[in-house]
């Protein structure tokens, strides 16, 4: 099979996607694909000539703005080609992080209190009670998050040098611990938890050693299947297809656990969460990419 591994893109994430990209392409060569890899940039026009005449699929190593929001999905479902990972609907709704929680609202699924505010009110006063995080609307691995405790006085310099969109998400900030739960299709594969110091930005996740992933996570059995089971809810709430990772927060003085997001284009280095808990469930880096690309659709 020829597959057409899809890396960089124009999005905040280019380095996470380029790094997540590589390792694939090695993956399903390992695996015995013949594969090409196309570096995405801004020319719409080159990704579509690189896939004409076209491959048997695309492994979409793309992470963010055009590459996970449904965008470069409907390109190739326009050209025809099947793609791993969720289509333009599911995609798009997922990185609207709006949109998403309204649909995890309606299938009862635990979430954080929140608001979406316009850029000008979140200036003038605190749109929920603190400690509270804003992030914006439609980015990944935590590009512009950012966590407002009491006494913290950068509201109104965050909202002015906003350059995420016109409005922000803000979300109650609940304490505890920060988990992960990752889906092939209607298969939770592990919890697993992150330890970061201090907020998980961008920074610890990407850092070599500057997180650490507890796998299995170290919770209850009632609370580790109730983070499997709103995973597979979630990934099925929005219509995903093939993999996707959710995040949660636990806080134990509470037994309070609530989702955070979805994430449809997980990352993919070997050290990622998803191919970490794949691997925990038996399923090596190869194989995983290899079944990535069999369950690619159009
Ligand atoms: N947005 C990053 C790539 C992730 O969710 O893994
Ligand atoms: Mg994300």
């Amino acid at each position: 099979k020829r597959v057409a591994v899809l890396l960089g893109g124009i999005s905040e994430e280019r380095e996470v996607s380029l790094a997540s990209g590589r390792q694939v392409a090695a993956a399903l060569r390992k695996a015995g694909y013949d594969v090409f890899e196309i570096e995405v940039g801004a020319d719409l026009g080159a990704v579509i000539a690189a896939l004409t005449p076209a491959p048997d699929a695309v492994f979409n190593a793309l992470h963010g703005r055009f590459g996970e929001d449904g965008t470069i999905q409907g390109v190739l479902d326009y050209m025809g080609i099947p793609y791993t990972h969720s289509g333009v609907r599911a995609s798009s709704m997922a990185m609207d992080k709006g949109a998403a929680k309204a649909v995890f609202a309606s299938a009862g699924l635990p979430l954080a209190q929140h608001r979406i505010v316009p850029l000008d009110e979140l200036a003038e006063a605190d749109p929920l009670p603190r400690p509270y995080v804003i992030k914006p609307v439609n980015e990944g691995s935590s590009v512009g998050v950012f966590i407002l405790r009491e006494g913290d006085n950068r509201r109104a310099d965050i909202a002015r040098a906003w350059r995420h969109g016109s409005v922000a998400m803000t979300e109650e900030y609940v304490p505890g611990r920060e988990l992960t739960v990752s889906v092939l299709e209607d298969r939770a594969l592990a919890v697993t938890e992150i330890r970061a110091e201090g907020f998980y930005d961008y920074t610890a996740k990407y850092a070599a050693g500057a997180s650490r992933h507890e796998i299995p996570a170290d919770v209850p059995p009632s609370v580790s299947a109730r983070a499997r089971d709103v995973a597979v809810a979630a990934h099925r709430a929005l219509g995903c297809r093939g993999a996707t990772r959710s995040d949660f927060r636990y806080d134990d003085e509470t037994d309070r656990l609530v989702l955070l997001e979805v994430n449809t284009q997980p990352g993919m280095t070997p050290t990622s969460l998803l191919p970490e808990q794949a691997a925990h469930c038996g399923i090596d880096f190869p194989a995983l990419c290899a079944w990535m690309v069999e369950n690619a659709a159009c």
